[in-house]
């Protein structure tokens, strides 16, 4: 069965509090739940870590070497200027799909730089909580047509 770390980054364990203007009121825990679902139906593993640290994350994607199949994560505000964690991505060599809540490219322009999007097979953003089910679903596509 493949097996999918879903990662979130700084700020993330404060969604349905933080500025739900720009992020909505869905929690965290209640997206996992949806993944959750969506992974039973998909027939696909889930594991979930949700971290404000830039090095637990990237010993996350370290201990998955050689276990998981792939990643989906959102970076937060690490998506804009980590280069250790674009690295951990590259070190690992698995594939990666980057999702946001928002729309960063409609919004400041420090958030229109993704460092991670390079080393990813793509990234999706704007669609609420949705954009974790639609990066999860092009996750498990591209690695189901790579296992052919
Ligand atoms: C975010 C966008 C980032 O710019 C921001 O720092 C976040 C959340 C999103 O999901 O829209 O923490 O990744």
């Amino acid at each position: 069965m493949l097996k999918i770390v879903v990662l979130n980054g700084p700020n993330l364990n404060m969604l349905g509090v933080r500025e739900p203007g720009v992020y909505g009121t869905e929690t965290l825990p209640q997206i996992e739940e949806r993944l959750r679902h969506q992974a039973a139906e998909l027939g696909v593993e889930l594991e979930f870590f949700q971290s404000n640290h830039e090095g637990a994350l990237i010993d996350r994607i370290h201990s998955a070497y050689g276990i998981a199949d792939g990643f989906l994560i959102n970076p937060g505000a690490l998506t804009h200027y980590s280069y250790a964690l674009r690295d951990a991505f590259s070190t690992v060599a698995l594939p990666v799909v980057e999702v946001h809540l928002s729309n960063i490219h409609k919004r400041e322009a420090f958030r229109h730089v993704s460092v991670i999007a390079p080393v990813a097979v793509g990234q999706i953003a704007g669609f609420g909580g949705q954009s974790y089910e639609l990066g999860l679903s092009a996750l498990v596509s591209k690695l189901k047509q790579q296992s052919v």
